[in-house]
């Protein structure tokens, strides 16, 4: 059955009530299609998406998608999984069931639906990348048996599914492999770099600097993202993916550490811990692919993009004393 595109869709979002997902739904609403949450709030928070509550074109749905699920839709964004070390690390089985399970589950119900999935995977797929920038056809190198393997191996092996899927079964897949992103609704206390920055700094604790401070980074702000995932799942269906989604422009850890200090105007100092197990030194989309396929790329750098960020934290989580 072919579907009508650019008319109101019935779109199911997993991982809704998520940093990223909450701020796609948001999105889709916009664009006036109806969106299903499913969502078993690990990581997730109804207060992302308390605002939509009473929305008549949004439902909510406690489902883990390590479970089949059986509803009718015209897409579906698959973006459950917990995101951050401190999450995925906390019960790796899980996190893998996740990925895989999660992922057999949503393929199926697309399989059956005839529609449209996109898959929210991850840079980590490149592990500690022996090239720079990565490109998408660079395979990898990813430690199979490390504690960042459940969320790494578990995406590697949820892109193996998609593909099987689009080979096997036709299915029209999407998959983007999104690159650090942040802005309003990430979770405080998620140990990623820039919410811990923001948060350490607006508590005037000690910023905490791993390594050197001189391994690098480059961060999307949200709304870019989200932008360049709903343009990849409206492309023409010969674009499969995977495709980088993320911003190119590097900051050292020690230059987003003293950004953060001046506009939050704390006076927290810096300190140095060991890096981390796994912890790449660099990573950086080539975004080639996307300007060329999805005429997509960000618009939002990183010292203006961190102003709403830093709102958000003053504004929901950094309590007053008086
Ligand atoms: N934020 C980033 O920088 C980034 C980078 C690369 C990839 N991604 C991917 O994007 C997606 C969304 O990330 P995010 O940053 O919004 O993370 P998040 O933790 O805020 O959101 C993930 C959501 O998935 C839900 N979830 C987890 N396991 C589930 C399950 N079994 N069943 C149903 N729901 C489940 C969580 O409760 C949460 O609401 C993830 O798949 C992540 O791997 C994010």
């Amino acid at each position: 059955m072919s579907r009508l595109y650019n008319s109101r869709k019935r779109i199911i979002v997993t991982g809704g009530a998520g940093f990223l997902g909450s701020h796609l739904i948001d999105r889709l609403l916009d664009k006036d299609h109806e969106v299903i949450c499913i969502d078993n709030f690990f990581t997730g928070t109804k207060k992302n998406v308390e605002h939509l509550l009473t929305h008549p074109r949004f439902e909510l749905i406690r489902h883990d998608i390590t479970f089949p699920l059986y509803i009718e839709a015209d897409e579906i964004y698959n973006l459950a999984c917990p995101a951050s070390p401190i999450h995925y690390q906390h019960d790796p089985v899980q996190t893998t069931k996740t990925s895989v399970h999660g992922a057999i589950n949503m393929l199926g119900l697309a399989k059956r639906l005839k529609c449209r999935i996109l898959q929210a995977s991850t840079s980590e797929v490149y592990g500690d990348p022996s090239i720079h920038p990565q490109t998408e056809d660079y395979w990898g190198n990813v430690n199979p048996i490390g504690r960042r393997s459940c969320y790494d191996e578990g995406k590697r092996c949820a892109e193996t599914l998609f593909f099987d899927y689009h080979r096997q079964h036709s299915l029209e897949i999407k998959v983007a492999r999104i690159f650090n992103t942040y802005g309003p609704r990430m979770h405080p206390a998620d140990g990623r770099v820039v919410s811990n920055f923001i948060v350490q700094a607006l508590k005037g604790e000690p910023i905490t600097l791993y390594g050197d401070g001189n391994q690098t980074r480059s961060f999307c702000y949200v709304d870019d993202l989200i932008d360049g995932l709903i343009r990849l799942m409206e492309s023409p269906a010969d674009v499969t993916g995977p495709i980088n989604l993320g911003n190119p422009i590097e900051f050292t850890m020690r230059e987003l550490a003293e950004l953060v200090l001046s506009k939050t105007g704390s006076s927290s100092s810096i300190v140095m811990q060991p890096l981390p197990q796994d912890d790449p030194r660099q990573r950086k989309p080539d975004i080639r692919l996307a300007q060329e396929r999805l005429a997509w790329s960000p618009k939002i750098p990183l010292h203006e993009g961190l102003n709403p960020t830093i709102d958000y934290f003053r504004s929901n989580w950094i309590k007053t004393s008086h």
